[in-house]
């Protein structure tokens, strides 16, 4: 049944927070929305818009995207959808991947990597499962929301090929591989134009070049005017009711301002949506097997950055100083929107306790709030001197959506609080919670060994005590570079802008690309991550196919323990006609191999991620070559490396009078035109005695041909040159 106008504008708005509007007179119920992405927050009853009703609280993304393992990220996916159903939700609001721009940023706890492919490969199979359970996700935050000082306005200022490569590639990928049913648009502008407004990203990129079939919902307040929106491409405006909006769009289709078309067709995308999950069946969840599996993802996030002497794992008999306040009261997600009530939370110290064969004994080190504590110093310090080992428990105080970081430092004494109890005992363990990388560098050399546990969701404390006594052989790499300091960052020039704009400074040079191109030091790269074993990479071998590259390399377990190793292919391009980053992450596998074993590992580069966005064209080109591909357990730790020659995409550009006398030569059909014109003229004035001359043409090589051809004298004339375009180009 069609639906009024004044039909098809009430419901492209919310009928209130977490609801779409229903339309009763054409059947159209209404459907839940709610968050996500690392759980399901049902608002309880009750007007607390953040209070969920229990639910899974899953390890947010900055510890699921350490595992490398898109099969996990799968599982977790079912499973939300599965707790989805239980609560009659239709779309969970995520997930979130934009770019770790800054390891200030206030959300990145929420977000994957600060590499494209990594957040793509792991955000496609998180929406793959979750929509296999006939609930829609919600990719977000479309486009450019790496930061979240000024966001609902900050303009983030970004060249085409860095937007292109960096910035919208995840959302591409998840776009043309998965389908999510909706797309959520960000709060910010991009170079200039509100996310909510921008025809060319919400129409011309997302439906026209990567074929979104879904709708587009405006992250919650991000709609500035609904006219405009729907003109652009967004469908339905999150929350609402919002009857001022409906009645705008109403007069602006009555006035002519407004294609009658368009708000037609985003009233069509919401009533589809809404039917489509009017199909899912209902379904309850196991909160158990939940709980398990939220314990396996997290003992498969955390990353151990340091084990000097083998200290960890831990044996069942050692007496054990636990120390630090976060070791009871675990930090396990961050603040906002994403917020969980969890079904259950674990804690270390409890978990350490019934894993220990000795005596376990706490001092909380320090308090929540972060003030210098002497008295808890000195208790810390004491139960360390007694222990054999003493595993500290440090870690971020504050992270939440709406503020960036300020610092990426622990508190001023739980570093204090390292450095004594590692003094009273050498063989002291730091565990660290943190949303986003904290600097490991003031005091790390002075403790043996380093735990990078993140936020672990409701089930970090057991996870971290499987991997403290090796139940877990860790296998969790960094997918973020933590730097010496925030300093050496290459975001940290141009972050967080003024005066409503943030220049994208470093372009392309994001996280570990920046690292690299300027040879930097830093604290832990890019990938890494140790195991309590150790693995051997043979020759690796490279083929082309049609489709890509296919990359095998056999990797052996040396050590005694069966293990994981996150094996990653970084593709270069030498003497490429762009700048291109040293290395670039373009496939990873994560492979368990028993001890002793080998594993003959097969990784495939798509072809579509060698490409590089060509600004001359507007498009994506794979450029000809031979391609460097280096396969290793880190971007810094390179353990076989081969060749492989990729043919090239047709890229001829074609001859304007635009184009310089050095193009117009480079190019050979341009040469041969250009040359002749040249030849024909010789003799005929002052120009043509340089167009005769080798060095005199170098010299002529960067004017654009219609600018020669307006030099007194010169060879050619303006009558000329549209000639010579169309013989260079038929
Ligand atoms: C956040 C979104 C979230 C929405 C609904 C916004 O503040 O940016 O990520 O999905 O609220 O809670």
């Amino acid at each position: 049944m069609d639906l009024s106008t004044s039909e098809q504008a009430a419901i492209t708005s919310g009928g209130d927070f977490w609801h779409t509007s229903p339309v009763e007179s054409a059947g159209i119920p209404a459907v839940t929305v709610t968050d996500g992405p690392h759980g399901v927050r049902m608002q309880a009853t009750g007007g607390d818009l953040l209070a969920g009703v229990p639910a899974t609280c899953f390890p947010p993304a900055v510890a699921s995207a350490s595992t490398w393992d898109p099969e996990l990220l799968r599982r977790m996916g079912e499973a939300l959808g599965d707790e989805c159903r239980a609560q009659d939700v239709a779309v969970l609001l995520g997930p979130g991947v934009n770019l770790k721009r800054t390891p200030l940023g206030g959300r990145n706890f929420e977000y994957f990597s600060e590499d494209p492919i990594l957040t793509g490969v792991l955000a496609t199979e998180w929406v793959r499962g979750l929509q296999s359970r006939g609930v829609g996700a919600s990719l977000k935050h479309f486009a450019v929301n790496s930061q979240e000082t000024e966001r609902m306005r900050i303009s983030a200022d970004v060249d085409d090929r860095t937007l292109r490569e960096m910035y919208l590639r995840a959302f591409q990928r998840v776009v043309t591989r998965a389908q999510p049913w909706t797309v959520m648009c960000a709060y910010n502008r991009i170079n200039g134009v509100y996310a909510s407004e921008h025809h060319w990203l919400l129409t011309e990129v997302l439906r026209g070049e990567w074929g979104f079939e879904g709708l587009v919902v405006s992250d919650w307040g991000a709609v500035v005017d609904r006219v405009r929106a729907v003109a652009a491409g967004l469908d339905l405006t999150m929350p609402g009711p919002d009857a001022d909006g409906d009645a705008a769009l109403v007069a602006a289709v009555e006035s002519g301002d407004l294609d009658p078309d368009l708000l037609r067709q985003s009233a069509e995308r919401v009533r589809e949506m809404v039917l489509k999950a009017g199909r899912r069946p209902a379904g309850g969840y196991d909160a158990e097997a939940h709980h398990a599996l939220a314990r396996e993802i997290a003992g498969r996030a955390i990353v151990l950055l340091k084990n000097d002497g083998g200290l960890l794992p831990l044996g069942s008999s050692s007496t054990l100083a636990v120390i630090g306040e976060f070791a009871r009261s675990p930090r396990y997600q961050g603040g906002g929107s994403s917020q969980i009530t969890p079904t259950r939370l674990d804690d270390a110290l409890t978990e350490i306790t019934a894993a220990a064969g000795g005596e376990v004994r706490f001092a909380a080190g320090y308090t929540v709030q972060g003030d210098a504590d002497e008295g808890l110093l000195a208790e810390a310090v004491a139960v360390a001197k007694a222990a054999d080992v003493a595993i500290v428990f440090v870690g971020s105080v504050h992270e939440t959506e709406g503020a960036d970081r300020t610092s990426i430092d622990l508190p001023d004494t739980q570093v204090t609080l390292i450095e004594r109890v590692a003094a009273a005992n050498p063989r002291t363990v730091v565990v660290l919670s943190n949303g986003a990388v904290l600097a490991t560098r003031p005091w790390d050399g002075k403790v043996p060994a380093l735990v990078e546990g993140w936020l672990l969701g409701q089930a970090g404390g057991s996870a971290i005590a499987d991997v403290l006594f090796g139940r877990v052989n860790p296998s969790g790499r960094l997918a973020e570079t933590i730097p010496v300091k925030l300093a050496d960052h290459p975001s940290y020039l141009d972050f967080p802008g003024e005066h409503g704009h943030v220049r994208y400074g470093e372009g392309l040079h994001v996280g570990y690309r920046g690292f690299d191109a300027r040879g930097q030091e830093v604290a832990y790269p890019f990938g890494f991550g140790l195991s309590y074993t150790t693995f051997g990479y043979g020759a690796a071998r490279a083929t082309a196919t049609a489709t890509g590259v296919e990359v095998r390399v056999p990797v052996t377990n040396t050590g005694v323990r069966d293990g994981r190793e996150v094996v990653q292919v970084y593709v270069s391009l030498p003497g490429s006609r762009v700048r291109r980053a040293p290395r670039e992450l373009k496939a990873f596998a994560s492979v368990p191999v028993a001890a002793g074993d080998t594993a003959d590992v097969v990784l495939t580069v798509d072809r579509d991620d060698l490409a590089y966005w060509d600004i001359r064209l507007g498009r994506w080109i794979v450029e000809g070559g031979e391609y460097l591909i280096e396969v290793g357990a880190s971007s810094r730790d390179v353990r076989a490396s081969v060749t492989v020659h990729v043919a090239g995409d047709p890229d001829r550009m074609p001859l304007t009078t635009e184009s310089s006398v050095g193009e117009w030569f480079a190019d050979p059909r341009g040469a041969e035109v250009l040359g002749a014109a040249f030849a024909e003229a010789a003799g005929d004035g002052p120009m043509s005695a340089m167009t005769a001359n080798p060095e005199m043409l170098m010299m002529l090589a960067s004017l654009p041909l219609a600018r020669l051809a307006a030099f007194p004298g010169s060879p050619l004339s303006a009558g000329d040159l549209e000639k010579l375009v169309a013989a260079a180009n038929y």
